[in-house]
């Protein structure tokens, strides 16, 4: 079993996955996992859309001009998507379900990449979101965070190096 910080140590964006679908178990533990996502008040704004049908997921790879296209070899992309009358942070909400789909797929030995779909734009200057909306009859009231696609690594990547760490972050006491 991972540690957790060694999990958040081998866990790298996943560009290019192989052919190997995911299976229904690994699948089933992916949803399992975002479904115990904390979110603020419990108000779990959140809805996921799975999506494996390959012409669909070369549909989303087209959802804006740089960087989705990696979606184009995935065999799971997952939508993260949340009511927003439901919860005034419902970003955060998406945020936090998000990278825990990321990290569970790191656990299972899969590999993921976030693609960002809030606030960008589909190649004809619509919203990317209204694009996938569209694409997947996602009711016009829902708002979109990111869509992560998960699938087997081509290769792994070097983990992080924990000595190229950003400790001038870090703040003692006050800024
Ligand atoms: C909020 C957020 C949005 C991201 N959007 C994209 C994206 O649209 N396309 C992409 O290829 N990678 C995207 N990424 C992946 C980041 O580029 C990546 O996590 C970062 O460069 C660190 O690299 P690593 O994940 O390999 O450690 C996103 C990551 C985050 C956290």
């Amino acid at each position: 079993m991972n540690s957790f910080q060694t999990l958040a140590q081998t866990r790298r964006s996943t560009r290019k996955f192989t052919d190997e679908k995911v299976t229904e178990q690994q699948l089933e533990t992916l949803l399992q996992t975002v479904l115990m996502s904390p979110a603020s008040k419990s108000s779990n704004p959140w809805e996921f859309v799975v999506v494996q049908n390959p012409e669909t997921i070369q549909q989303l790879a087209t959802s804006k001009p740089a960087g989705a296209a990696l979606l184009k070899t995935a065999p799971l992309a997952i939508v993260v998507c949340a009511d927003p009358q439901k919860s005034d942070v419902w970003v955060e909400d998406c945020s936090i379900a998000s990278i825990y789909l990321q990290l569970a797929a790191e656990d299972l030995g899969l590999g993921s990449c976030w693609v960002q779909i809030r606030k960008r734009e589909h190649e004809s200057g619509e919203l990317a979101a209204d694009y996938i909306k569209r694409v997947l009859q996602i009711p016009e009231h829902i708002e979109i965070e990111s869509i992560i696609a998960i699938g087997n690594m081509v290769e792994r990547r070097k983990e992080f190096d924990v000595s190229k760490a950003s400790v001038e972050k870090i703040h003692q006491e006050k800024f």
